[in-house]
Parts: structure tokens; sequence; C-alpha cells
């Protein structure tokens, strides 16, 4: 087990997750996979009511689990371990800015895409400074910011009984940070994590999101990646098991 020095999370422990924006089916879904994974989860909102209505949903449609979900602010939510940001991408970064203090020196996931519906076609937008993540890091530089789980499609997160079958691109400037959220994509079943590098890349991620969305209205599904040609990956954690 690794444990990361300056915040003392250790890769393979249970750890406390604050889910800012974890009313929507985003954010909720995700917080039921890390639930169930054995991480204690705080779904953060706008308002504690909104929370602990979704709280009681979650608990009441997935009785047999045990879930060990927390109600609270996104305020609550930023104080956690480690903080999923899971609003609407345009309002991701001024929100991260707002928990700034909490947020310092912490590992913070974004999982937004700035896209457009221009009548049938979904269209990607380049936010200010390229990416919603490079956003996101600009407006909190002291926290090591993760890009990852664009493109895991909410309604299969949120059912615990499919096995959500996709790659989980992932990047940041924080290669530790990367370490840390490939072992809990890893948690979530059928998911594989795969390290792309620098948060530079963010910006192919999230607009590859429209491409995504647009195969689904072509072929009335819900796809997610799935890269050929990786033989050496560590299934559990991502990393190439002959070079790291
Ligand atoms: N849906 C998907 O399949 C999917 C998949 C991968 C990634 N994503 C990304 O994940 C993020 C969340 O997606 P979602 O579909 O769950 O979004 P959503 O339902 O539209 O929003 C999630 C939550 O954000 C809060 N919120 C809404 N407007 C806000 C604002 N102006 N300021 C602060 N908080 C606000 C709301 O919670 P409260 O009202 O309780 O505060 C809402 O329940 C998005 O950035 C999306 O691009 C979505």
């Amino acid at each position: 087990m690794t444990v990361v020095p300056e915040h003392g999370l250790c890769k393979a422990s249970p750890m406390r997750i604050g889910i800012i924006g974890g009313t929507g089916p985003a954010g909720s879904g995700l917080a039921l996979r890390m639930s169930v994974a054995g991480h204690q989860v705080l779904i953060g909102s706008r308002s504690k009511e909104r929370s602990e209505e979704k709280v009681a949903e979650l608990i009441a449609q997935w009785p047999d689990h045990n879930l060990k979900i927390e109600t609270g602010t996104n305020e609550d939510a930023a104080h956690c371990d480690l903080i999923v940001v899971a609003t609407p991408w345009d309002s991701t970064a001024t929100i991260v800015g707002e928990y700034a203090d909490a947020l310092r020196g912490k590992v913070v996931i974004t999982m937004a895409n700035a896209l457009v519906k221009v009548g049938k076609e979904f269209q990607p937008l380049v936010p200010p400074r390229g990416s919603i993540a490079a956003h996101v890091q600009a407006e909190i530089p002291d926290s090591r910011v993760v890009a990852a789980m664009q493109h895991l499609p909410a309604k299969e997160l949120g059912n615990l009984h499919h096995h959500v079958d996709s790659d989980v691109l992932i990047c940041s400037d924080f290669p530790e940070a990367i370490e840390i959220v490939s072992d809990l994509v890893a948690q979530i079943p059928g998911c594989r994590p795969l390290s792309t590098g620098r948060l530079s890349n963010a910006l192919a991620l999230e607009a590859f999101t429209a491409v995504l969305l647009q195969l689904n209205v072509r072929y009335k599904t819900r796809v997610a990646p799935r890269l050929t040609g990786i033989p050496d990956v560590d299934p559990k954690s991502g990393r190439n098991m002959k070079l790291d």
C-alpha cells in the first residue's frame, strides 16, 4: 500500500469522498459505486434537504447494500479527503473557487464536459483556459486536479445490477493523484483506468464526450469507450506492468 505523504491518503484504503453537486445522476451514480467499494461518501448539494432526499432515495433503492452515504452541503463535501465535482460544466470552476481553502492540498476530480446541443447534434465548447479541468486547476492552484470519468454514462453508474464496461481516461499534472484516482476507478466493476498524462489532455477528453453522445443518438444506445492495443495494463490499477 502506498501512502501519499502530504495528505495521508492510502491508495488502497477506504477514504471519505465528498461529491459537490452529488444530487445529480452522475454524482449520485458515482457515490453509489464508491460506497459499494467500501468508501464513506458524502453527497453534497446547495441544499441540505436535496441531499437528504437523494440519500434516502438511494438507500431505499438499494436496501441490501448497507450504503455508507452521508448527507450534507457542498461545503461539507469540500471538507472530505477526496472531492469529486459533479455540477454542470458552467458552474464547476466557480464552485470550487468558493471552497478553495477546504480543497487546498487535496485531490479534486472533475468529470464535467462543456457541451451544447444544437438541434439534434452535440457539439463541444472550448471553455476558458481550454478545458473545464484547466479552469478548475487555475481556480484552486493548491489542489491536485484530476480530469476523469467524463465518459461514464450516469444511468449505468447508478445501476448496481449493471457492469459499466468502459475504459476511464484520466489526466492530471500530479502523477500520484492519477494513481489514487486509478485505484478508485478500478473499484468500479467493468472499468479500466488509463492514464493519459498531463492535464492539458483534458481538452480532448472533455470534447470527446460530444462524439460519444452523437453516437448514442445515431445508434440509439449508450456507448462508453474501450481502447484496444494496450495489453500490459494492470486492470486493477491502470499501471503499465512492463514499465511502471
Ligand atoms: N449525466 C451523465 O451521464 C454524465 C456522465 C459523465 C459526466 N457527466 C458530467 O458530470 C456533471 C454532472 O452531470 P449531471 O448530469 O449529474 O448534472 P446535473 O444533474 O445537471 O447537475 C448535478 C447537480 O449540480 C447541482 N447544480 C445544478 N446547477 C448548479 C449551479 N448553477 N451551481 C451549482 N450547482 C448546481 C444540482 O444539485 P443541487 O441543486 O442539489 O445543488 C444538480 O443536482 C456534468 O458536468 C456532466 O458534464 C455527466
